[in-house]
């Protein structure tokens, strides 16, 4: 692949800004990974990068736990920056000394660089940043010289024969004013990266790598989202119509839905076969209330209805799955991650049983990057730019039990949320926008008489992966005729309530 000709492996040490590393890099369409903080040195030579970056981690070097490196990554004759934790461990590791600071600094801090070192080129002396650290610098390993520093401590070192960078501050948050041009600084002027992750030349690559599928049959589980829409439209620009897509309507989806997305993809010429399960699925939701027991039985059905469908083809080899990266991180890097918080239903579990071989094309992207592929491979908008949506779809948005009678009134007041924040011209400015329906009734009066009616929530948050999330301040004019359109609209709600919570601690969708 073009863009990974030049490449920039991100070694983790459990920061929870580690992905904003590879994202802010990816926006100066420099190629990076993130790759596990034990990977030896040996395997990150074979993986041929051109620089890495040690990520920030919420150790101390010093603790008998402190998630440590392999030592020979320095002479691996690489250009490598330390990012906070990772500039102590260079500190640490080349024989320098941490010590812990006499104050924790934490939050925004000003600093003074030195101009002429390379990462600091073309900034002013002067700069804001955030720093997130109980450690800092006692003495400098041999051949570095401290390139920043604020009042109290170090702020930056290098030894730039040796092409070694360390910052204590985060140059990946935004917070940090310059924090890209650092970055850039390090990925273009020490390392000489080329800079060609681009959408388009990742579909050209792309295409290329996918036609060593060769012969066998392949399907698709579509769900109407932008993420297993361009990764079926890229196998199909290659197979064509020896892909067989499987779109299943749970009776779960947003009003419409169906009809439209079906449309779209007749109009893409995607090779859609398409199931209509809604009785079936609502019917297996009888009774149930738990919010994991709801998603276990749609999985399950889910699973099922796929299967029978691709029973019926014959020689089916691989499976195509719309997987990214932050799917791919999750499950690899945080293994320590012991708890459940929702049990994503995604069709992962379907290639053990049916033994096919995983298609991921996407499973190197971040979202925003799949759509902008998506645009380049000439996919409508209300596709490319659809919101995202959970596989157990409506049923996770209806708080106890899921009827037919629930369903309709909770995708009546949905489609007006959807409708007025696209009026609005906010629909693209946030994450997601869509209603909850809770089994609360409460007193109303409507003209001359009483109700006692559901409650509707809306949800509207800001996010750029889904990670974490915070509410979005939408204008009181918009919720306002949002809530006056839905209880004179929908009879069976009269009360609408906003969600002001963010993520952490709440998840975004109730269930
Ligand atoms: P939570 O509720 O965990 O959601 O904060 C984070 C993002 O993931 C979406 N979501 C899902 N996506 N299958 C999916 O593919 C699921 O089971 C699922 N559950 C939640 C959610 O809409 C939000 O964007």
């Amino acid at each position: 692949m073009a863009a990974q000709k030049d490449k920039v492996l991100i070694i983790d040490f459990g920061s929870q800004y580690t992905q904003l590393i590879a994202r802010k890099l990816r926006e100066i369409n420099v190629y990076s990974e993130i790759i596990p903080f034990d990977t030896s040195a040996i395997i990150i030579k074979e993986q041929q990068p051109k620089a890495l970056i040690l990520s920030g981690g919420p150790n101390s070097v010093y603790d008998t736990n402190a998630l440590l490196p392999d030592k020979n990554i320095f002479d691996l004759g690489l250009p490598i920056l330390g990012v906070c934790y990772g500039l102590q461990l260079i500190a640490h590791q080349l024989n320098g000394q941490v010590k812990p600071s006499s104050q924790r600094e934490y939050g925004q801090a000003i600093i003074n660089l030195n101009t002429k070192s390379k990462l600091f080129n073309d900034l002013p002396t002067n700069i804001e940043v955030w720093m997130s650290h109980g450690d800092e610098i006692k003495r400098l390993p041999k051949g570095f010289v401290v390139t920043a520093n604020n009042k109290s401590s170090i702020s930056a070192i290098e030894n730039s024969k040796r092409h070694i960078y360390g910052v204590q501050f985060h140059p990946e948050v935004s917070h940090t004013e310059k924090g890209k041009a650092i970055l850039k600084n390090f990925a273009v002027k020490i390392c000489g990266l080329e800079r060609s992750w681009k959408a388009r030349s990742f579909v050209a690559t792309k295409i290329k790598e996918l036609e060593s599928i060769g012969q066998g049959n392949v399907i698709c589980a579509l769900s109407g989202g932008v993420d297993s829409t361009v990764a079926a439209t890229l196998v199909a620009r290659v197979i064509g119509k020896r892909q067989l897509c499987i779109f299943v309507d749970t009776g779960l989806l947003r009003k419409g839905e169906y009809e439209e997305v079906l449309k779209a993809y007749k109009r893409m010429n995607l090779n859609v076969k398409s199931i209509r399960l809604g009785e079936i699925f609502i019917s297996k939701l009888k009774n149930i209330t738990n919010p994991e027991r709801k998603r276990k039985i749609i999985g399950a059905e889910f699973i099922r209805a796929f299967q029978k469908e691709a029973k019926k083809i014959k020689g089916v080899k691989y499976l195509v799955q719309g997987t990214l990266y932050p799917d791919v991180i999750e499950s690899s890097i945080n293994t320590n991650q012991s708890v459940v918080i929702k049990s994503h239903h995604n069709v992962g579990g379907l290639p053990k049983n049916m033994k096919l071989k995983l298609i991921e094309p996407l499973r190197e992207l971040f979202k925003d990057e799949v759509r902008k592929v998506g645009h380049n491979l000439g996919l409508p908008d209300e596709i490319v730019y659809r919101q995202p949506f959970p596989g157990p779809g409506l049923a996770v948005r209806i708080i106890g039990e899921v009827t037919r009678r629930r369903v309709d009134l909770l995708q009546r007041s949905d489609i007006i949320v959807d409708e007025e924040m696209k009026i609005a011209n906010l629909y693209n400015k946030v994450w997601q926008a869509f209603a909850v329906l809770l089994p609360i009734n409460s007193v109303g009066v409507m003209g001359d008489n009483r109700t006692y009616d559901e409650t509707i929530v809306l949800r509207i948050v800001e996010s750029s992966d889904g990670m974490t999330a915070k509410w979005s301040k939408i204008p009181y004019e918009v919720l306002g005729k949002i809530s006056s359109r839905i209880v004179g609209e929908v009879k069976g709600i009269n009360r609408i309530v906003y969600d002001i919570s963010n993520k952490p601690p709440s998840t975004i969708e109730w269930e």
